[in-house]
């Protein structure tokens, strides 16, 4: 019999035994950034140790570092489910986002329409407002303010306009709402539009399948789930291998590598492929059917990821209600953010406090060694729809599968504690 899940999966992380004040820190800023395993340390350490070296010269670590590169690539297609060709790897998912704006805007003339969400982050908005400069009309579909959601209505009527391009949110890293995907990709491309989706938030907590959504582009961080900071974009070759990005006359012009300008962050992409290996190892140990998971067989990596990523969805969605329940019952203080009950959302949970800004909390609880994210989270334009930006913003409790019960537990007596945090407040004047 296998351990309990979080017994095991906090047993991996390092970086959970380091303590704050006398408290051990409770990391609740997933959204944020995820700690990592040991794997990922030492798949970086390793290559930092044995391969180490520029790509394309003829001696050994080069050879090695092309290898390795390649087989991340074919990882990160098992975790898209796509081609090895489409995995693009990148600083970071905004700095690709620009470059892929870039490469897309020589497709489009001046008066083309593109669409963006008002629940978005601001890197799959920004890249695109920077067209108006070149004459492109961007669009802002709207959030519904009372449910967190995107308003459908609202897309419908703006699809109209015919957008070339729609860059949306999969799920949002301010209030955790869970888009439906599908159905915004098929309306986009009825009307003709390429898709670009953000899924840095959602990556750590659902499958992604870009065949079925049948996404033209598709964007995450690594360091969102359990890697180091990178970016990889999942680009449709079909597309990718006709667009211009900018690069230079010594780079490949095939895809994927046209959109990797310079030398590509190598021991970044080592940990990321750990990364993906990471979630695919607890698909066979708490996920999969033994059997299945001993048999070599096509898509076995996939089948694990997938495994992987329900087991931390179940763990997860469980710690989530918890934590609403416990806010909503003990902390009267507490207005909550967010999807309405039964809307898909990821274990991303946004509150203000009455009396207090979200930095104010956000410090208070730091202190405590519970370390939540207070403002706007760079979704700058969600606060700001909400009311919130002149406010202070939100705070933000993001759960990843190394939290416990015990964790909200502490969160929850802290919050309770309006005394202690009006005392702490006191200090910051
Ligand atoms: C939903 C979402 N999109 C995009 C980004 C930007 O990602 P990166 O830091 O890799 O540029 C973030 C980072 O917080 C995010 O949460």
């Amino acid at each position: 019999m296998h351990e309990p899940l979080s017994g095991y999966v906090r047993k991996q992380f390092p970086a959970l035994k380091r303590q704050v004040n006398g408290h051990p820190i409770a990391y609740l800023d997933g959204p944020g950034g995820y700690q990592v395993p040991e794997t990922v340390i030492q798949a970086v350490t390793d290559y930092l140790i044995n391969m180490n070296a520029n790509v394309g010269d003829q001696f050994a670590s080069a050879q090695d570092t092309s290898a390795m590169i390649q087989n991340a690539r074919r990882i990160f297609a098992d975790f898209f489910n796509c081609r090895w060709e489409e995995v693009v790897f990148g600083a970071n998912m905004t700095t690709l986002n620009f470059a892929l704006a870039q490469a897309l805007a020589r497709e489009l003339t001046a008066g083309d329409t593109v669409l963006i969400t008002e629940i978005d982050h601001e890197a799959n908005r920004g890249p695109w407002l920077q067209l108006q400069d070149r004459g492109i009309r961007v669009e802002d579909v709207a959030l519904n303010v009372n449910t967190c959601t995107l308003d459908m209505h609202d897309f419908q009527q703006k699809l109209s306009s015919k957008p070339k391009v729609v860059a949306v949110n999969y799920a949002s890293n301010g209030v955790g709402t869970i888009s439906d995907m599908p159905r915004i990709i098929q309306m986009s491309h009825d009307a003709g539009a390429y898709t670009v989706v953000d899924a840095v938030h959602y990556a750590a907590h659902g499958p992604i399948d870009v065949q079925k959504l049948d996404t033209d582009f598709l964007l995450c961080s690594a360091y969102k789930f359990f890697g180091p900071h990178i970016g990889v974009l999942y680009a449709r070759k079909e597309i990718l291998s006709r667009l211009r990005p900018l690069n230079l006359r010594t780079q490949s012009q095939y895809p994927p590598f046209m959109l990797e300008t310079g030398t590509l962050h190598h021991e970044g992409i080592a940990g990321a492929a750990a990364a993906v290996e990471f979630i695919a190892d607890i698909g066979r140990k708490f996920g999969c059917d033994p059997q299945a998971s001993d048999a070599e067989w096509p898509g076995l990596r996939r089948h694990q990821i997938l495994a992987g990523l329900r087991v931390f969805d179940q763990y997860e969605q469980a710690l989530t209600a918890d934590l609403i329940a416990a806010l909503t019952r003990d902390v009267p203080q507490v207005t909550l953010y967010g999807p309405p009950a039964g809307h898909p959302r990821t274990s991303t949970v946004s509150f203000t406090y009455a009396g207090y800004t979200a930095d104010q909390v956000a410090k208070y609880l730091g202190r405590r060694g519970l370390f939540v994210w207070g403002g706007h989270f760079y979704a700058i334009r969600l606060v700001e729809r909400l009311g919130l930006l002149d406010r202070g913003g939100l705070i933000r409790v993001g759960l990843a599968p190394y939290n416990t019960q015990t964790e909200l537990d502490r969160l929850i007596q802290a919050l309770k504690a309006e005394d202690a945090l009006q005392r702490f407040a006191a200090t910051l004047r």
